[in-house]
């Protein structure tokens, strides 16, 4: 157990932010000696995977940080064209999908380079060019931090949806991620659907690709559009595609007609970069922070900055998306006030 530990490096907005204590986990067991501790009683926690979707509100966070730091990828399972690898929560997530697509195996490749931490990526089902990790997850084990009991939740269990699962829920936070089985495939088709990763395979004169056509081409896709996790301070994408009606979304159509929209069972979902572009944000600069110049969706510090700076610009941005276009935009990133 550390004390006022420092989580500069574990926030990928790069903020100067300190824990009250920050406790790593190296194995199962440590888990069980941590909750009998005295200082884990009545004492406020977070499950901190690799900071790439948190924005501390404050400098200061008077609680418990515990992090996984269990490490291992195991491939359990082979049947037919099915493999099941079994990842431990602490591997690093972009390093997993380089292992699953060194050794051909479908389903991941559509999310390489997705920062943060593979138990991260149920919590937010992570998702990017037309997949989601949903679709890979068959079981997520868990360690209930109130009584140390384990429980294993199925795909369905999770309440997979656009960037949300149960772990999301206040009275699920209690559990700690330790290892996921994915399912993958030893042949299956590519995805390539989604906005211009087709486009690319062209430029590049790959007309057949291959899986690890496919996953360089997105990591090249990625790096033009998203600032450099560790050089630029961002979490991704900060607000979630909002999903309007298809009656609100044909009004819209009418002043906007080359507004992008992807329909779903829901309604029609917008690209909220495209919103705050057409806001006018886009490349907007204050002080230490802003918007990032070739992607609207993603707030960027600069360095030096405060949390705070991005809870104004956030307002900002959201109070002008709603008066433009009457839509209110949330927050994808998790804010711990
Ligand atoms: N657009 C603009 N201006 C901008 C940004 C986007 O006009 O500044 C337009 C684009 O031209 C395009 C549309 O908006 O027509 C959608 O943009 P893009 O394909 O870049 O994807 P996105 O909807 O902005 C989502 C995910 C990303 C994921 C990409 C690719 C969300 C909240 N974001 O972004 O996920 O990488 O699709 O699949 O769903 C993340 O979650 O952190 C993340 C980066």
């Amino acid at each position: 157990m550390k004390k006022e530990y420092p989580l500069k490096d574990l926030n990928t907005m790069g903020f100067d932010i300190v824990a009250k204590y920050f406790y790593e986990v190296n194995s199962l067991s440590d888990i069980d000696t941590l909750i009998e501790k005295e200082e884990f009683k009545d004492v406020r926690k977070l499950i901190l995977g690799g900071g790439s979707n948190i924005l501390f509100a404050n400098e200061y966070y008077d609680g418990m940080i515990i992090h996984s730091n269990l490490k291992g990828i195991n491939i359990i399972e082979e049947n037919g064209d099915d493999v099941v690898v079994r990842c431990m929560s602490g591997e690093v997530w972009k390093d997993f999908v380089d292992f699953t697509v060194s050794r051909n195996l479908y389903g991941l490749e559509n999310l390489v380079d997705i920062p943060g931490s593979v138990g991260a990526s149920p919590v937010q089902n992570i998702g990017a060019y037309g997949c989601e990790v949903k679709d890979s997850i068959v079981y997520v084990y868990t360690i209930d931090l109130t009584n140390g009991q384990r429980r294993v939740f199925k795909n369905e269990d999770c309440h997979f949806a656009y960037r949300d699962s149960i772990f999301k829920r206040e009275e699920f936070k209690k559990y700690f991620i330790c290892a996921i089985d994915f399912r993958l495939k030893k042949n299956a088709a590519l995805k390539l659907e989604y906005g211009n990763v087709k486009e690319y395979l062209e430029r590049k004169k790959i007309e057949s690709p291959t899986l690890s056509e496919v996953a360089q081409t997105i990591k090249e896709i990625r790096a033009e559009k998203l600032p450099e996790v560790g050089i630029v301070g961002s979490v991704g994408s900060f607000f979630q595609n909002p999903i309007v009606e298809n009656k609100v979304f044909e009004k819209l159509k009418e002043s906007y007609p080359e507004m992008p929209s992807y329909p779903n069972e829901k309604g029609v979902k917008i690209p909220a970069g495209w919103l705050i572009d057409k806001a006018g944000w886009k490349a907007y600069k204050e002080n230490h922070v802003g918007v990032w110049d070739k992607q609207a969706l993603v707030l960027v510090h600069y360095g030096g900055g405060k949390p705070q700076e991005i809870l104004d610009l956030m307002k900002k941005i959201q109070d002008s998306v709603k008066e433009k276009f009457g839509i209110i935009i949330r927050p994808e990133v998790n804010i711990e006030f």
